[in-house]
């Protein structure tokens, strides 16, 4: 199963890419995690994102781009992927096509969260994320509309977007997922 989550910040898909990571076994790849790490860390890599991160910028996309590569090489995809935070504009989802068509793993959904922003204030305010202040979530949402929303109409071109309900509760948003996926596991099965 190789996944792509899409959907503005505080949508719900790290939460839900972990569950879909642990019912299908896939390798999970979320960029936001794998930067933060790197901040934490105090990696060379880590100080020169940790202030684009703060207030909600996007990281170039060299950065972001070499470390996808990096992990579609080592890690074991047996079972797929799932992407989480990537790709986030479009060139970065041209890459990723050219990425995926030399290794021969194609996309088999991309999931797109539906979650109004009034919700999502309140979710991300609740947290205390350093980029979770009330001005850089209104900035992040800022970038989702300009350079993240295009990637509906562009994976809606490819046949690949299932949209997803995210709110209520977290195990019935949940459960909306494994029957999306489910059907896809079917679907598959039937053709071979
Ligand atoms: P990233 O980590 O990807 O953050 P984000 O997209 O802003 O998303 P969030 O983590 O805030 O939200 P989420 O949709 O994962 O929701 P979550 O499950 O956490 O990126 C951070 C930064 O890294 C970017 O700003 C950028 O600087 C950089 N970056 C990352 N990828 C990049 C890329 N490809 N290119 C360039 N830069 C990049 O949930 C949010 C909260 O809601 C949680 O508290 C959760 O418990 C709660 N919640 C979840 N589901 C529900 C529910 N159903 N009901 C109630 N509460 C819920």
């Amino acid at each position: 199963m190789r996944v792509v989550l899409l959907g503005a910040p505080g949508s719900g898909k790290g939460t839900q890419g972990k569950a879909v990571v642990e019912k299908y076994r896939v390798t999970d790849i979320a960029t936001g995690d794998l930067l933060r790490a790197e901040v934490a860390a105090g990696t060379p890599l880590g100080l020169q994102v940790k202030t684009l991160m703060e207030t909600g910028e996007l990281v170039p996309d060299d950065i972001v781009v070499g470390m996808i590569k990096e992990h579609l090489a080592k890690d074991d995809t047996t079972n797929g992927f799932l992407l989480d935070g990537f790709p986030r504009d479009l060139p970065q989802a041209e890459t990723l096509d050219a990425m995926l068509k030399n290794i021969g793993q194609p996309l088999d959904v991309v999931l797109f969260f539906k979650v109004d922003y009034g919700e999502i204030m309140k979710r991300l305010l609740a947290r205390h994320r350093a980029d979770d202040t009330e001005d850089t979530i209104r900035h992040r949402l800022e970038i989702y509309e300009a350079k993240t929303k295009p990637l509906i109409d562009y994976y809606k071109n490819k046949g690949l977007i299932s949209e997803v309900n995210g709110i209520g509760e977290i195990a019935d948003v949940s459960q909306r997922i494994f029957t999306i996926l489910d059907d896809i596991a079917v679907a598959r099965q039937a053709r071979n």
